[in-house]
């Protein structure tokens, strides 16, 4: 078999068999097949598409390219859950405790910011001291001890995924619905959980920018999990305003706690009250309304936040920064200011996560630093109305000079209007293996 052959046999648009998808998985992991050879058959897979049956077996060749996570030493239901990447998307940091304070299992493993989205492990790791890399009999005892623990991606899970990704990430070959759910559920079905819930965010913040394509892709990834034995689900959820007010890691985790304490922003307490009550369902807790109720019953409690303070302190983190906020704050400020009154109709969430990168937020580079102080307040978002000279945001930094050009990014993103707009619900659809429900 030649890569040369395969490649083209892609470009032509025609399906490859099983072993020539596992030939390409095996060899691009191993190192036979360069990153060049690679890329081309990314942006052909990226062009013409793959089978199910094609993105099945991809799937499966990626998951079994590094180690499978044997959870069996973990007594009970094991959840997990996933994003699909968005701005201001601090959902794990509420749904993993609340789960885990409703005695489901969480044995998780997250990602770092990517691209224009913030990651999971960034933003634990703006509390000081906190450990996002445990080694694996202390990840299993600990979520048998206190039920939870969030960590990074394994060295070795899904290897073929690391790489894949990497060249992804620079050859515009994102935005696909196989290479987008072949790396999701590789990761999934390698990380072991027996119930995988999958935020699937739709809009102009996220991967795929329209309902159609994000169904598809949740489809996929639920059909994909599902046939591994995985009890699957999938939201689909909005992305065309940023999640809650905060956009940046310590901003993020002080708003997660917000949630957690019962006063957080009404559209992301939504939010993670839908997906942490549809993870409930998959686990076997109730109904929908009886899982919703123990969502309720675990903020209002405080019995989640005490979870997730546990979780904090057993991987070394400062818990004092989550109960009076003390996280070291940015050097300096700037207050975006509305050019006009009226509403603000519509925000480029994308080039809102873009201006906070340029702040320090996230990484241009992978091996970029990150400022876990920086990011943005976000005082309007679509749906508010503004007065003229009124703040937008506030943004944060510890180098002044950044502020000129975030602001202009900033401030593109925004669309003013003499009416309110009519927003699109939270939650869009729920697909699982039998069907698609749309809101
Ligand atoms: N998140 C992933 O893990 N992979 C993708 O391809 C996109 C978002």
């Amino acid at each position: 078999m030649r890569m040369y052959d395969l490649i083209a046999k892609k470009r032509d648009g025609l399906s490859l068999t099983g072993e020539e998808i596992d030939f390409i998985i095996r060899g691009f992991t191993n190192g036979d097949i360069p990153d060049y050879q690679m890329s081309a058959f990314l942006m052909a897979v990226y062009l013409r598409g793959m089978t199910d049956e094609e993105t099945a077996r991809m799937t499966l060749a990626m998951a079994h390219s590094g180690d499978m996570v044997d959870l069996s030493g973990i007594e009970g239901v094991k959840a997990d859950k996933h994003s699909t990447g968005g701005v201001g998307d601090k959902t794990t940091l509420v749904v993993a405790p609340v789960v885990a304070s409703c005695g489901v299992k969480i044995a998780k493993m997250s990602g770092r910011g990517l691209g224009h989205t913030g990651g999971t492990v960034d933003k634990m790791e703006s509390v000081p001291g906190c450990r996002t890399s445990l080694p694996s009999e202390e990840f299993i005892a600990q979520v048998n001890h206190i039920g939870i623990s969030v960590v990074g991606q394994s060295g070795n899970l899904a290897p073929a995924d690391k790489k894949m990704y990497a060249l992804r990430d620079v050859t515009a070959t994102i935005a696909s619905v196989p290479l987008i759910a072949s790396s999701i559920m590789s990761k999934k079905l390698a990380a072991g959980a027996d119930c995988i819930l999958l935020d699937v965010k739709t809009g102009n913040g996220a991967f795929m920018k329209t309902l159609d394509d994000s169904i598809a892709l949740a489809r996929a990834m639920v059909a994909i999990g599902t046939h591994n034995g995985r009890k699957v689900a999938a939201l689909v959820t909005d992305m065309d305003t940023p999640l809650g007010h905060a956009v940046g890691n310590s901003l993020e985790v002080a708003e997660s706690v917000q949630v957690l304490r019962g006063c957080g922003p009404a559209d992301l307490t939504t939010v993670c009250r839908e997906l942490a009550s549809n993870l409930l369902m998959l686990a076997g807790k109730g109904t929908l309304e009886e899982c919703r109720a123990l969502f309720d019953e675990a903020i209002s409690s405080g019995r989640a936040f005490e979870t997730c303070k546990a979780m904090f302190a057993a991987q070394g983190g400062d818990v004092s920064v989550l109960e009076d906020g003390s996280f070291r704050k940015a050097k300096y400020s700037h207050v975006v200011r509305s050019p006009r009154g009226g509403w603000v109709c519509a925000t480029n969430t994308e080039q809102i996560g873009i201006a906070s990168v340029m702040l320090g937020a996230g990484r241009t580079r992978k091996e970029d630093p990150i400022n876990f102080a920086a990011g943005i307040v976000l005082n309007k978002k679509a749906g508010d109305a503004v007065q003229p000279g009124e703040a937008l945001a506030t943004l944060y930094a510890d180098d002044e000079s950044l502020f000129d050009a975030a602001a202009q990014t900033f401030l593109a993103a925004y669309t003013f209007g003499d009416e309110a707009p009519v927003l699109p619900p939270l939650v869009m659809a729920r697909v699982t293996e039998s069907g698609v429900e749309r809101f």
